[in-house]
């Protein structure tokens, strides 16, 4: 039987991990069988539970169960503990051990796949919520020269700079400090392009931007990248290729093989008009 493994959220229609899962397990010629599972509120331990009786390997999790995957595990990487939250999980024996790949899958996107260095850079991050979280880290890992978070509600942002302040040099501010100041990159990780809104961000912060990045896959041209296109920015990005990334970290984690993302960042793009 192959090895099994899911991804579990509610709801889970429109989940592409079992695609993507899929094509990197052709494409390394590994023998897995990958679900999704439709998880039931207050019964994340239980479904998990008979997952792992069931013979499962690991699961990836997706909303809303990022906390319960959480306090699941037995084990915790740094991520998971800085983001608060797990996207994975990988079962070894009687130990659950739990990662969060969405902010390597982002920075590598940036890095990797898009070419632009953020090094030295400064970078704008957008959204002091779940999402800029988890992507804090991995940039700062790659030493930018300033690191900005800007949130509507400063204490949050606020919040976000002693939760990982003491890995590098980070700030938080309101809106208002924008106008004025330039950024090589700009992340929007708010949630306001899920409902088509634009957060108050002046279009003066492009000025000298060589990417701007909406962590929202599938929307197109959302209204904060459509600020920036008009802005003059050359390159524009949605989270295709962070959704795709983070799921080879997961199956790197698993399988030990990190699949080429190409095809599927290929497949699942949808053009930015
Ligand atoms: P997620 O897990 O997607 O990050 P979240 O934790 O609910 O979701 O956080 C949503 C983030 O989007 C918050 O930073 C929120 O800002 P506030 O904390 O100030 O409310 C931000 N957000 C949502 N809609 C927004 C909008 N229209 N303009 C600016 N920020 C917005």
């Amino acid at each position: 039987m192959p090895d099994q493994y899911a991804v579990i959220g509610n709801p889970i229609g429109h989940t592409k991990s079992p695609l993507i899962h899929g094509m990197f397990a052709e494409s390394c010629g590994q023998d897995i069988h990958y679900a999704a599972i439709e998880g039931q509120l207050g019964k994340f331990a239980q479904q998990v539970d008979s997952f792992r009786s069931s013979g499962g390997r690991g699961l990836n999790i997706t909303a809303p169960f990022k906390l319960d995957a959480f306090a699941y595990a037995t084990h915790r990487s740094e991520a998971a503990t800085l983001a608060g939250a797990v996207n994975c999980l990988k079962f070894e024996g009687s130990d659950i051990l739990a990662e969060n790949f969405d902010g390597v899958g982002l920075s590598r996107d940036i890095t990797h796949n898009l070419g632009v260095s953020m090094q030295g850079r400064r970078v704008l991050v957008l959204g002091a919520g779940g999402a800029a979280r988890g992507a804090l880290l991995p940039i700062l890992r790659q030493q930018p020269s300033r690191l900005l978070i800007v949130n509507r509600d400063v204490a949050k942002a606020e919040a976000l700079v002693q939760a990982v302040g003491h890995l590098g040099q980070v700030e938080a501010a309101g809106y208002d400090v924008l106008s004025g100041l330039h950024f090589d990159v700009v992340i929007n990780a708010t949630s306001a392009s899920l409902t088509g809104g634009l957060p108050p961000v002046p279009a003066s912060v492009f000025a000298q931007a060589d990417l701007a990045y909406e962590l929202a896959y599938g929307k197109g041209l959302t209204p904060f990248l459509q600020l920036a296109s008009q802005a003059g920015v050359r390159r524009l990005a949605d989270g295709v290729g962070m959704l795709a990334e983070q799921a080879a970290e997961a199956f790197l984690w698993w399988r030990g093989i990190r699949p080429d993302t190409r095809a599927v960042i290929d497949k699942l793009t949808v053009p930015l008009t």
